[in-house]
């Protein structure tokens, strides 16, 4: 059975994700794994990250964020689109990263970070978007 993502180059920036076969909506394609850490300790981590232009906490509930710069899985590497494939569904304590729309072999994944422009970079996802991260 092939891998139903791969990590390849992206179009929209550095590393993504891509389907390596096509993907029926509303699948659970793979879970944001990463530390769980408290709010303060992620917005400590986040500006530092941010620096360097990066973004890797996700929050989880109003008490715990998840880190994925530190055991993280590929789901760190799918990007944001303002019109994305996929979205993030969390249950039981996991955020769950799903098919938003059948998705074909090739296409790159990509979710709504909604981190709501509070980044100064700017989005990449394509070539006329005017948002921010
Ligand atoms: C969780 S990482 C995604 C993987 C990243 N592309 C990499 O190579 O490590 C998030 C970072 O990817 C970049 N990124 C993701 N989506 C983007 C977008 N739509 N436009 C511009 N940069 C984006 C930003 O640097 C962001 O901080
Ligand atoms: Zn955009």
């Amino acid at each position: 059975m092939v891998d139903m993502i791969e990590r390849r180059r992206s179009k929209i920036a550095g590393w993504g994700v891509y389907a390596a076969r096509s993907i029926t909506k509303n699948t659970r394609i793979v879970s944001y794994d990463g530390e769980r850490i408290t709010h303060k300790e992620s917005r400590d981590r986040e500006s530092r990250y941010l620096d360097t232009g990066q973004i890797w906490c996700f929050t989880l509930n109003n008490r715990w964020v998840i880190d994925a710069h530190v055991g993280g899985s590929v789901a760190r590497y799918i990007n944001h689109s303002c019109s994305p494939n996929c979205y993030s569904w969390i249950k039981d304590g996991v955020i769950w990263i799903r098919a938003a729309r059948n998705i074909a072999v090739g296409e790159e994944l990509s979710y709504d970070y909604n981190t709501t422009g509070n980044t100064e970079i700017p989005c990449q996802c394509r070539p006329e978007c005017k948002n921010s991260l």
